[in-house]
């Protein structure tokens, strides 16, 4: 073959070749245009190799424990560096001499304490860095620091899970671009001044630390503050400032507030959150000359700096700052008995209100003032036994969606709250004493407060929660005129409720009617069920007319089904996806329905292998089917066995009486005998 026709197939095979060896089949790289991904690859160094223009490397998940010098020489053009969960202790001091573009480094869960110094050089190089995250790298106060000497154009950095205790005016003092600050889950119990050199910062989080108040806060460029999980008994924001704070939301939940935070008396504050605090108002406790020896004012002394002492008025609720903006209240888990005057009143935009698990016992609409675009309200979990609120008050709740009552001690209610409620949507009024009004009732009554409830005609209404309230019957007409999607009748003993649900047949997706003893309740109409809680009901047998619908969840828990029989299981398995079936008395010599069950991938059976079932002689979990003794034949010879040994015992236990009768008398003499005989001590 002449020489010119064999060159370019040489240099195909040469290219193939080419291609095969830079891309081998186990390389652990790959590529995305600039992007290169080295995650989980075991590499214990950067690999050499890679395009020399890439951006972004990713080496994520390997074992590099040390960033040599010359590790990164041959890709100038890097932009983003990620080193996450490598063991890594150090960065060689000239790693960056070249990577004049790098902007974002991400060295998170590595061992940088080892060797913070040299890393701190290698940091310095980087002039544009803007991204850094250093977290869990059991960083101290002083290593950390040092890692961050002359950062000067960093912007976002990340610094969570270390080993940081107290922080000062010289901590961050270099980062005059920080715009975000992530100090979650380190173990810092001391802020002094340690923000005022970064006068971007909008950002930051304190959230699980050991800070037990934060007084004099007066960062007004920050739009979000996060100090959930802390210790935190005050928080005091300074009050002489006549700045506008920028404080968008700062959520101070899980905390040991006593009082509602002295918020900035001048902010956009919109989200604040303060679950589980132990806040409560004091209004009751102003101008109270009885005890005239109880403090009013709390002053909080900074002992560096004497200019700087916060004092702050305890008992007066009016003095709790710029609320105006609020458009969500978080105050569940606190020790709220009452609003202060005009406190409602003052938040015009609020839209959630959540105030479950308080001591509130009575709550006037009227008073209050409630904005309009209320959407949201849950005052579940309270003391509540009375809502109040006049016809003209109703009317501005225009928004209201969404209205939780549960577990309170309701049996007064302002009759037509519920349907001069244009928009709502959902109400769940589970665990309270009410009584769903008689056709009679509802339309006779003159009183502007009621002891029942009626929600007829109320077309915005999709899911109504009445779990628990001791009701007994629900009167026919009850639903009408509704469209409800979502019925919780669960927890009610002895309901009848069969003809009342007719007229929602169409419409409803779930109903709950667990722990309500029905026991043949035809559920034919029902067409666009989805979910069906019929637990806790003594039920034999499955309703037949279940197997019509298109159900997805199925709650059969603590019935009295010994079987499934075979069809419905075979009927139900293909469109079942949620089964509850544990706490019946299930037979072991019938349990096809089980295989069935489990061999349908769709269906998820909670709690399985908690499923049990009896045989002639025990309970066994029913997917043990191995240890069932279910044959008759078995059985049958199992009594024979039982017979032969009775029939052969029986002669030897009689004869063994016998003996035992006549020796006891001398077995009792003997004894007589000897306990006289006994030799005495003297
Ligand atoms: C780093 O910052 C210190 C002061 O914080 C300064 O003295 C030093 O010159 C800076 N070094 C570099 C390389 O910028
Ligand atoms: C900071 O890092 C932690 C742990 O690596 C991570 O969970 C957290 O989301 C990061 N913070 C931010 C603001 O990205
Ligand atoms: C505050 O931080 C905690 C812990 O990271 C987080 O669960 C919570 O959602 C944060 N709060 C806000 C308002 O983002
Ligand atoms: C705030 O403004 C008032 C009057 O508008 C002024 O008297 C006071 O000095 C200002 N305070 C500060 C700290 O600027
Ligand atoms: C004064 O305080 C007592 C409890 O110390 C309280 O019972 C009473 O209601 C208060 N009086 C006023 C006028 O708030
Ligand atoms: C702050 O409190 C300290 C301690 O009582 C006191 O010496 C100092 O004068 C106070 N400073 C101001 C500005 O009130
Ligand atoms: C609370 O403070 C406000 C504003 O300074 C004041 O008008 C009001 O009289 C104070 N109320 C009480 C009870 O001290
Ligand atoms: C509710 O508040 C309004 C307005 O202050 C008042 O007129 C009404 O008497 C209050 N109702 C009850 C039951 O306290
Ligand atoms: C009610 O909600 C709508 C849509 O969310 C909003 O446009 C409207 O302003 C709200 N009404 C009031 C009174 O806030
Ligand atoms: C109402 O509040 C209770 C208790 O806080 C809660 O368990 C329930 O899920 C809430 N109801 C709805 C419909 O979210
Ligand atoms: C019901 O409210 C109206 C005004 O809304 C009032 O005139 C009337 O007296 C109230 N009736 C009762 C029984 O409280
Ligand atoms: C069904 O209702 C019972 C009784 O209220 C309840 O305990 C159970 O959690 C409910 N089942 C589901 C799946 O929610």
């Amino acid at each position: 073959m002449p020489v010119h026709r064999l060159t370019p197939i040489l240099f195909c095979l040469l290219h193939m070749w080419r291609i095969l060896s830079s891309h081998p089949q186990h390389s652990p790289c790959q590529m995305k245009q600039r992007t290169v991904l080295c995650n989980n690859g075991k590499l214990s160094s950067v690999p050499a190799g890679l395009p020399d223009n890439i951006e972004e490397l990713q080496l994520n998940y390997n074992h590099i424990q040390t960033l040599q010098d010359n590790s990164l020489l041959q890709y100038p053009s890097l932009n983003t560096l990620s080193l996450a969960c490598n063991s890594m202790q150090k960065l060689e001091a000239n790693t960056f001499k070249d990577s004049k573009l790098l902007e974002g480094l991400n060295l998170a869960n590595n061992d940088l304490d080892i060797g913070y110094q040299e890393t701190s050089c290698a940091l310095k190089k980087l002039a544009g860095l803007r991204y850094l995250d250093l977290s869990e790298n059991k960083l101290d106060d002083e290593m950390a620091a040092t890692l961050l000497q002359n950062l000067t154009s960093l912007e976002y950095l990340n610094l969570s899970g270390n080993m940081l205790r107290r922080l000062d005016e010289t901590s961050f003092s270099d980062l005059h671009q920080l715009k975000e600050l992530d100090l979650q889950r380190n173990t810092l119990f001391e802020i002094d001044s340690a923000f005022d050199g970064n006068p971007k910062l909008q950002r930051l989080s304190l959230a699980f630390n050991y800070l037990t108040c934060l007084t004099d806060f007066h960062m007004t460029q920050l739009v979000v503050l996060n100090a959930s999980h802390n210790f935190i008994e005050w928080f005091i924001s300074r009050q002489d400032l006549n700045d506008t704070f920028q404080l968008e939301t700062l959520d101070l939940s899980d905390n040991k507030l006593l009082f509602f935070p002295f918020l900035p008396s001048q902010s956009h504050l919109r989200n604040l959150y303060l679950s589980h605090n132990r806040v409560s108002f004091y209004e009751h406790l102003s101008d109270n000359d009885t005890s005239p020896d109880s403090p009013k004012t709390v002053e909080f002394y900074n002992l560096k700096r004497n200019n700087n002492n916060v004092t702050a008025q305890l008992w007066n609720d009016s003095l709790h700052g710029d609320i105006s903006s609020l458009e969500i209240l978080d105050l569940s888990g606190n020790l709220v008995q009452y609003f202060p005057q005009g406190f409602i009143h003052k938040m015009p935009v609020l839209s959630r209100l959540r105030m479950y698990t308080n001591c509130l016992e009575t709550l006037n609409l009227t008073l209050e003032h409630f904005s309009g675009s209320l959407y949201e309200l849950d005052i579940s979990n309270n003391r509540l036994n009375q809502i109040v609120a006049d016809e003209g008050t109703l009317t501005t709740f225009g928004n209201l969606t969404y209205l939780n009552l549960s577990l309170n001690d309701l049996d007064w209610l302002s009759s037509g709250l519920f349907s001069s409620l244009p928009s709502l949507r959902s109400v769940d009024l589970s665990y309270n004493n009410i009584d769903i009004c008689l056709p009679v009732e509802a339309e006779t009554s003159t009183d502007n407060i009621s002891a029942c409830v009626d929600w007829r005609n109320i077309v915005s209404l999709r899911q109504l929660y009445l779990k628990g309230c001791n009701l007994k019957r629900i009167p026919p007409s009850s639903f009408t005129g509704l469209s409800l999607t979502h019925l919780e009748l669960s927890d009610n003993s002895g309901l009848t409720v069969q003809q009342s649900l007719q007229s929602l047949s169409k419409m409803l997706q779930h109903l709950g009617l667990g722990n309500t003893q029905i026991q043949d309740f035809d559920f034919s109409n029902f067409q666009s069920l989805k979910s069906l809680n019929i637990s806790g009901n003594f039920l034999t047998q499955l309703p037949p007319s279940l197997l019509s619908l298109d159900l997805k969840l199925l709650d059969l828990r603590d019935n009295r089904l010994s079987t499934i029989p075979s069809g419905q299981a075979i009927t139900l398995a293909p469109k079942l996806q949620t089964l509850f079936l544990t706490g019946n008395p299930f037979n072991c010599c019938e349990t096809e329905w089980f295989r069935t069950f489990e061999t349908t991938k769709t269906i998820n059976m909670v709690g399985q292998s908690y499923i049990e079932c009896e045989d002639l002689f025990t309970t066994h979990r029913v997917s043990d089917s191995q240890s069932f003794e279910c044959d008759e034949e078995d059985v049958e010879s199992l009594l024979w066995y039982i017979i032969l040994f009775v029939s052969v015992c029986l002669p030897f236990v009689g004869i063994s009486i016998v003996v035992l009768l006549t020796v006891k008398p001398q077995i009792v003499k003997k004894s007589i005998k000897k306990k006289c005989l006994k030799p005495t001590s003297y």
